[in-house]
């Protein structure tokens, strides 16, 4: 049997939804263009997130750059650790995931967990090939491969910069800027829409699995002693879980449950992660994701990313297979210190105190100048360390002096030089580094999986046909407007009911060429919700009325054209 994919992956091409780019010059892996249809239900999709999650949120929305410079990379982790494994077939010199050949030919799950060595293993023990030209692989070294696109900012070599993987990091390097517009005060949220890009070793699956894709993100930063989600607005929220737990059972099972139980019976370990979850579950039912083939699945300990305290992705099944739409890590405190780490600004928030406190502070005096020249060391530096161990050791100011290693020479401090003290001081408030909670979502995952979920088949008067039962909300095109046939009067008309609709915003396509019952399979194929033909009957009556052809049902109705507009814009708002 074809499977749906496949089906859909040539309609998307044939109707302007999706296909790979540069075919030109022979395409290439991992790249699409979205087409007319592709790229407007892509804007709808955004829109509908930019609604939910940042202006219904009250969060802020940016637009940062998608080149930037090496240190960023450095500071978040990505140089280092934003890593695949990778196998070259000795034969034909082609580049395969190691943990996807894994995965696909033996019981391994979850094979990017594993280290380096225990792949080879597997690699060897199952006498793995190559997908490409069937030659084992067994024996082959297993490499990591940096998942960045790096390249030259400038002429010459002097600055590297790199595209960035995700777009969570032009966020986190504007944090002392963005705290300033959120007037110092957490929690606050900040989002952006864009592009991001990975060197993926295997694209694969269409728009799945892209080097170049669009993810929707948000970056919530909070404060991890004082803030907590408003969790009764999701509590009685219904969801799929699928926890770590459950995945590592032999009969491990999914749960049915609500947010409320999943964070009383502690499934959901972060309140935060569990609110977001509960607010996107909603979200993803309104853009047309089959709620009977979705789910949250908890990573597990050795899947997370670099910089996740514990994640849990949103899931849709494509085929019998569950696939990663979105993920909703908590990154602790990681990037914001990473950030301030390796650069020279201030990653943290002012937290005031109920009341001011009163602390006492150890203080020692600033000017060692008494040391003389005879010293021969870095006054300054004497200073720095004195203070730096009286914040963490006063004891050590108890014996007669105080020993220090400074560039390798040893010096013996006497303690009643230091001038040591302990003062009482009132404090408004300290400085925190927030806590980051991230939803992630994939766009171009998202759209396929809208599009694959909203893919029927029927039979509409003794013929097949194939339709997409695409939500009017983000379906690309909401209305089709036909004459019934090449008639002066007829196209007149309908030339004014397109401009009618189009002036309530509506999206309206217009065609004239073909028999009427080839112009709705057309519009069946887009997933246009509605079309509007205008026939004799139209000019005859008294009243001013048009056939209106609702997609999945293919019911007809005969609808006042004066009305029209107010109709379909009601049916378009929902
Ligand atoms: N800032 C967090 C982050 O980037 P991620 O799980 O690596 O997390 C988030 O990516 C989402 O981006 C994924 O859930 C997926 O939908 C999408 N994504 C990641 N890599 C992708 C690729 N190569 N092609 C298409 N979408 C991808």
């Amino acid at each position: 049997d074809e499977q749906t994919s496949e089906k859909l992956v040539e309609l998307a091409k044939r109707r302007g939804y999706f296909f790979q780019s540069s075919g030109a010059y022979g395409g290439v892996g991992g790249f699409y263009t979205f087409g007319p249809q592709g790229a407007a239900l892509k804007g709808n999709v955004e829109d509908a997130w930019r609604d939910r999650f940042a202006v219904a949120e009250g969060n802020m929305e940016i637009d940062a750059p998608t080149i930037m410079p090496e240190p960023v990379f450095e500071a978040s982790g990505h140089l280092d650790g934003f890593d695949d494994m990778l196998v070259e077939c000795p034969e034909c010199s082609e580049s395969h995931r190691a943990d996807h050949v894994v995965e696909d030919n033996t019981e391994y799950e979850d094979a990017e967990s594993l280290p380096i060595p225990e792949v080879e293993e597997v690699i060897a023990e199952y006498e793995l090939v190559c997908p490409s030209c069937g030659a084992g692989l067994a024996g082959q070294a297993v490499e990591t491969f940096n998942l960045m696109f790096a390249t030259n900012i400038g002429p010459g070599d002097s600055q590297p910069g790199y595209l960035r993987p995700e777009t969570a990091q032009g966020i986190f390097v504007e944090f002392p800027r963005l705290k300033e517009y959120a007037r110092n005060q957490l929690p606050f949220g900040v989002t952006q829409i864009g592009r991001a890009y990975r060197n993926e070793i295997s694209p694969r699956r269409s728009i799945i699995r892209t080097r170049e894709f669009t993810q929707a993100e948000l970056e919530y930063f909070v404060d991890p002693e004082e803030d907590e989600p408003d969790l009764e607005a999701v509590a009685d929220v219904e969801v799929t879980l699928y926890p770590a737990s459950e995945q590592n059972a032999d009969d491990g099972a999914e749960i049915e449950t609500t947010i409320g139980e999943a964070v009383d019976k502690g499934i959901i370990g972060d309140e935060w992660v569990a609110y977001f979850l509960g607010v996107a579950k909603p979200w993803y039912d309104a853009v047309g994701v089959d709620m009977d083939r979705f789910r949250f699945r908890q990573h597990l300990s050795g899947e997370r990313a670099h910089y996740a305290a514990d994640c849990w992705d949103a899931e849709s099944e494509i085929d019998g297979n569950w696939i990663e739409m979105a993920g909703f890590a908590y990154r602790s405190d990681y990037d914001l210190s990473k950030h301030a780490e390796y650069s020279e600004d201030r990653f943290t928030v002012f937290r005031q105190y109920d009341e001011p406190k009163t602390v006492e502070r150890a203080t020692v005096d600033p000017d060692m100048s008494y040391l003389g020249p005879e010293f021969g060391g870095d006054a300054q530096a004497v200073v720095s360390e004195l203070e730096s161990l009286a914040g963490r050791d006063r004891d050590a100011f108890e014996s007669d002096s105080i020993e220090i290693e400074l560039e390798g020479e040893h010096h013996e401090i006497p303690v009643e030089k230091t001038g040591f003290a302990v003062e009482e001081q009132t404090e408004a408030g300290e400085h925190i580094v927030p806590h980051v909670v991230e939803p992630s979502f994939g766009v171009d995952r998202l759209v396929y999986t809208v599009l694959h979920h909203a893919y029927a088949e029927d039979e509409v008067d003794g013929e097949e046909r194939t339709y997409l039962a695409l939500d009017p909300e983000v379906a690309p095109t909401f209305v089709g407007v036909f004459p019934l046939q090449n008639d002066d009067e007829l196209e007149a008309t309908a030339d004014e009911i397109v401009a009618n609709l189009r002036d309530v915003g509506l999206s309206v396509t217009y065609d004239d060429s073909g028999n009427i019952g080839r112009r709705y399979r057309r519009q069946d194929e887009v997933g246009t919700p509605f079309c509007v033909t205008v026939d004799y009957e139209t000019l005859e009556n008294e009243e001013t009325t048009v056939t209106v052809r609702e997609r999945d049902t293919t019911d007809q109705t005969r609808l006042p054209v004066s009305e029209l507009p107010e109709i379909m814009a009601d049916l378009r708002a929902g």
